[in-house]
């Protein structure tokens, strides 16, 4: 993936940092209200939580233009939306035109959306695109953020590296107080993801190792009863078997088989669990044969 080097794009600490503490450094509080996902990643609200803001969950523009209204209803206007895609933990995808419809969306109301794209080249079935994407934005990225991470497309997430980009003028407000208060990576660890954010080789070898460890645990996840829903990217495979979370979990910890409950991410993932690809292909192909 081309980075541009330009004055829009901030080093992040990691890609977590940056989702824990933009609410606040947007100088958002009890005034403002956060959209994020139904399922989601947990940091969402806990940087929502640390700024002080009202929390809402909302997928697709329809939901969005439902909490605007209701925000601004309470006089808690909507100021932020998180979307993340590819999600973790589903693996869903949002499609080229679902991104527009968004984006156009957060123009008119001038809300702000921060697209968390951290696995966004470890696509299976189809190619996730990014939200400043010019067939998404445009010309414009008014409004308009993006969350990269290290940590998953290079396995770097011992170094904590990470990059926002997007709408130069929040950008540069972010940067102005990011500096002044120490949030700051260290030049070796910037040199390093230069280095990583221009190379594309690492990126196949790590999307390979991925794709082989999918192509063996998703079918004999299916063989052993389970639904796999979305799951077209990302590093985790969402499983259902339309029982509790704490069940299937406790299932798969018989197995030998550490899986995350889906209730961990909302309550919308109380009959699923988050299977990831991380373990090692040694372990995977273990689980694989106990399952089949
Ligand atoms: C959706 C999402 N965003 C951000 C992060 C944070 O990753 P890091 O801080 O290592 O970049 C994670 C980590 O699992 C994640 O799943």
């Amino acid at each position: 993936m081309q980075i541009a080097t330009t004055e829009n794009v901030i080093p992040t600490i990691g890609s977590k940092e940056i989702v824990a503490w933009l609410p606040t450094l947007l100088n958002l509080d009890k005034n403002h209200t956060i959209a994020i996902p139904s399922v989601a990643y947990p940091t969402y609200k806990v940087g929502a939580l640390i700024a002080g803001c009202e929390v809402v969950t909302a997928d697709g523009v329809s939901e969005l233009e439902a909490a605007r209204v209701s925000a601004e209803n309470r006089k808690q206007p909507l100021a932020l939306v998180w979307i993340n895609t590819p999600s973790n933990p589903t693996g869903k995808v949002l499609s080229e035109i679902e991104l527009r419809e968004i984006v156009q969306w957060a123009q008119k109301y001038n809300v702000i959306v921060v697209s968390d794209e951290c696995y966004v080249e470890l696509g299976w079935t189809t190619t996730p695109i990014s939200i400043l994407h010019k067939n998404v934005i445009g010309k414009s990225a008014t409004n308009i953020l993006a969350v990269h991470s290290l940590s998953k497309r290079s396995n770097f997430a011992g170094y904590r590296a990470g990059i926002l980009v997007g709408d130069g003028e929040l950008v540069s407000q972010i940067l102005e107080i990011r500096k002044h208060a120490g949030m700051l990576t260290a030049l070796p660890v910037q040199a390093a993801a230069v280095a990583a954010f221009n190379d594309d080789d690492h990126v196949r070898k790590q999307h390979a190792t991925y794709k082989n460890r999918r192509d063996l645990l998703k079918p004999a996840l299916e063989k052993a009863g389970f639904k796999i829903e979305h799951s077209d990217a990302g590093l985790y495979l969402w499983a259902t078997r339309a029982e509790d979370c704490w069940q299937t979990v406790a299932w798969f910890a018989e197995q030998g088989a550490l899986v995350a409950p889906g209730a961990f991410y909302g309550n919308a993932g109380n009959e699923h669990v988050r299977i990831a690809l991380t373990a090692s292909d040694e372990r995977i192909s273990a689980l694989v044969s106990r399952l089949t």
